[in-house]
């Protein structure tokens, strides 16, 4: 199998967690007889610094010419006058449209090693596994009208839905939860919003395509609550754009930290990965980010974009491993260090390939 893969790292910790992404990638490929070419392009920030532009032609073009894309991060306290249009966050927007993925899955997977460190209490979350499915081409992120009419002191953005926009996302989630445990939660706001209406009728509709899954509908609002309650409830969970992007930084809680979120963006022509944390400026270049979200990244693209399953599963083991023996980011640690070995980055990185390694030995 040969891989060709646009790394975007982005700003902030995106350079450092996607390094050792690429790094782990590369130690599954040699040990398994695989070849990956890796180019680089900019993106966000560092791209408006050099190009002028959040999204140059040359990353949209590198990407669609690529068999997958892994992305760091976006933004910084740098670009916060700017219009959404102009800030580092609208190249993100602007290489998903341009890719096409409208079907974004982010796994949620509570590690048992890491119930200590989520707030809630460890018998609430230990074993968790909720699988959010976020449509990432529509709603309130891409829907116009949108403004903001300074000298009226008004703005505005539009929440909208295709019913094909819909059909299509729900598809790709009903075939996620056949796979799984056969339950489906979709997520709206069918009681006040017509679009939430539009949904649900849709993917209620669907679900008849899929007589083995049983499908329930929640508002966003209660779920946002049942997820911290009953979080292991859950399978697959089904929503739109915004609401998803709430519900699966809310789902940090669950994990433990917000740096064991990985994603895989599919659906369209080049398939599209990036951990779910942003660019965190704060630690940026101290070494303190988590990699696992990104690492975890790449175990997703060799899954969906190599058909690597093996490979994929040995990666996810490694991160289980390493857990298990008690490595962490500092992210990861919350009171009582006992049996811990707080790691660097980069340590972490290489922990996760030494454990490949011995897998694939
Ligand atoms: C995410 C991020 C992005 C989003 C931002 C950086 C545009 O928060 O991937 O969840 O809102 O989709
Ligand atoms: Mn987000």
């Amino acid at each position: 199998m040969k891989l060709k893969i646009l790394v975007t790292a982005g700003d902030g910790i995106g350079p450092e967690v996607t390094r050792e992404a690429v790094a782990v990638l590369n130690e599954v490929a040699a040990l398994s007889g695989h070849t990956l070419s890796i180019a680089e392009a900019r993106i966000g920030g560092v791209a408006i610094v050099q190009d002028g532009t959040p999204l140059p032609q040359a990353t949209i073009d590198a990407a669609l010419d690529s068999n997958a894309v892994l992305l760091g991060a976006v933004g910084g306290n740098e670009f916060n006058s700017l219009t959404p249009d102009k800030r580092p966050e609208a190249g993100l927007l602007g290489l998903r449209a341009a890719l096409g993925g409208f079907a974004n899955l982010r796994p949620a997977f509570a590690f048992k090693e890491l119930a200590v460190n989520s707030p809630l209490r460890p018998e609430i979350v230990d074993g968790a596994d909720i699988l959010f499915v976020r449509e990432l081409l529509g709603g309130l992120y891409f829907g116009q009208p949108r403004a903001w009419d300074r000298a009226k002191g008004e703005a505005w953005n539009t929440m909208r839905y295709t019913r094909d926009e819909v059909v299509r996302v729900a598809r790709i989630a009903f075939q996620l939860a056949q796979k799984r445990s056969k339950k489906l939660t979709s997520v709206d706001k069918a009681n006040v919003l017509e679009v939430s209406q539009l949904w649900r009728a849709t993917v209620t509709e669907i679900a008849a395509e899929f007589p083995d899954v049983t499908l329930e509908h929640q508002y966003v609002d209660a779920m946002s609550m049942h997820l911290m309650n009953r979080p292991r409830d859950f399978d697959v969970v089904l929503t739109e754009n915004l609401f998803g992007d709430i519900l699966t930084d809310e789902s940090a809680v669950i994990t433990g930290s917000l740096g064991m979120l990985p994603s895989a963006t599919l659906g369209g022509k080049v398939n599209f990965y990036e951990p779910v944390h942003g660019s965190a400026p704060d630690i940026a270049g101290k070494g303190l980010a988590n990699p696992l979200g990104a690492i975890m990244s790449g175990a997703l693209l060799l899954r969906y974009s190599g058909g690597l399953e093996k490979e994929a599963k040995v990666i996810e083991s490694s991160v289980r491993k390493v857990l298990e023996q008690g490595f962490r980011t500092t992210d990861l640690v919350r009171g009582d260090k006992t049996g811990l070995t707080v790691l660097s980055t980069t340590a972490m990185g290489v922990k996760v390939r030494e454990t490949v390694k011995t897998l694939l030995a």
